[in-house]
């Protein structure tokens, strides 16, 4: 059984998917949600599903490698970051190669980069006048919406849609395959 961890700044409805995903899964499973909002909602979720959680400070998270500590107990195999907003500092790269997948409401490279997080997004995709906006699951490094990707998905927009509509299509999207590249991944990758 390979154990899954996952990062999250907010809501955590991709992280609701993903431990709903693997709940009665013999692959994997959720054992650890971290979070850098103590009020975020995905520890609500974490704690309703009675996963552990563990909640970081930017000073301990980039000035020591505490973390690792707490991933090493926890015998994670895989990070998976659910609407994360920090950058993810070079030691936990380093520690798990090709073992830290994100997901990006858009189709990278277009419209990723700092600052390009929720509904920012999806007004920079309206703004563009674009026919298609999407998903993509890559391999994290230490730049904001780099590193291979891993799986992309796309969804048709047209005039009467809004950044709001938009973010509805690319987040149903997110929740209908975030958890089943995951899957993949850890079937082939690890
Ligand atoms: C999603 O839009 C995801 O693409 C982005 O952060 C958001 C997370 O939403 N990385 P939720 O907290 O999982 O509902």
């Amino acid at each position: 059984m390979k154990n899954i961890a996952i990062f999250a700044s907010g809501g955590g409805s991709n992280a609701r998917k993903i431990i709903e995903y693997f709940k009665d899964s013999d692959l994997a499973q959720v054992v650890l949600v971290v979070s850098n909002k103590k009020d975020a909602g995905v520890l609500d979720i974490a704690r309703a599903h009675h996963i552990p959680t563990h909640l970081i400070h930017r000073a301990d998270f980039y000035d020591t490698k505490e973390i690792l500590a707490v991933l090493d107990e926890r015998e994670i195999d895989l990070i998976v970051l659910a609407g994360f907003l920090w950058l993810v500092p070079g030691y936990l790269i380093e520690a798990f190669p090709r073992k830290i997948v994100n997901i990006h409401p858009a189709l990278l490279p277009l419209f990723g980069g700092k600052g390009m997080y929720g509904a920012h997004v999806h007004a920079a995709v309206k703004a563009a006048g674009m026919k298609e906006s999407g998903i993509t699951i890559h391999y994290a490094n230490e730049q904001y919406d780099a590193g291979d990707i891993i799986f992309q998905a796309t969804c048709a927009l047209n005039e009467e849609d809004t950044p709001e509509t938009i973010a509805q299509k690319v987040l149903a999207l997110e929740h209908e395959y975030f958890p089943r590249v995951i899957e993949r991944v850890m079937s082939y990758e690890l």
